[in-house]
């Protein structure tokens, strides 16, 4: 079974964005989980629920850091629409050929959330308390 597997480096050290962040593990999670025992049937309806989860998280903290003034906001907000960019592919190759495999959502999503957590949210967290 592929999962992509809470790290305590993932941890931003402030427990309401643990607890969302961890939530949006469970649910790529559910996915692979979904593509895996059932690789025939269109998953686009839970990565539609995954992209839409993400984006309202993004927004949050973009929110914080306008209201804050937050010096990083730019590049914190780049790199957002970088992986909704990556996210947005991979929906639209599930369109295409109908599949999508576990190995590549957590490969992406993995490898993305496994670096933003802990430079650009850590810091923001770190700042904003
Ligand atoms: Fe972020
Ligand atoms: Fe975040």
């Amino acid at each position: 079974m592929t999962q992509l597997l809470w790290s305590d480096d993932f941890s931003v050290g402030v427990a309401s964005i643990d607890y969302e962040h961890k939530e949006l593990v469970t649910l790529i999670n559910e996915i692979c989980q979904a593509l895996e025992t059932n690789p025939g049937e269109s998953k686009h309806e839970l990565l539609g629920e995954l992209f839409a989860k993400i984006s309202a998280h993004f927004a949050l903290e973009e929110k914080i850091m306008r209201d804050h003034r937050y010096d990083r906001y730019k590049q914190h907000k780049a790199d957002h629409e970088k992986l909704l960019d990556d996210l947005r592919d991979i929906m639209d190759s599930h369109e295409d050929s109908g599949r999508t495999s576990a190995e590549k959502l957590v490969k992406a999503l993995g490898d993305w959330f496994g670096v933003h957590f802990k430079t650009e949210d850590a810091r923001l967290h770190r700042h904003l308390g």
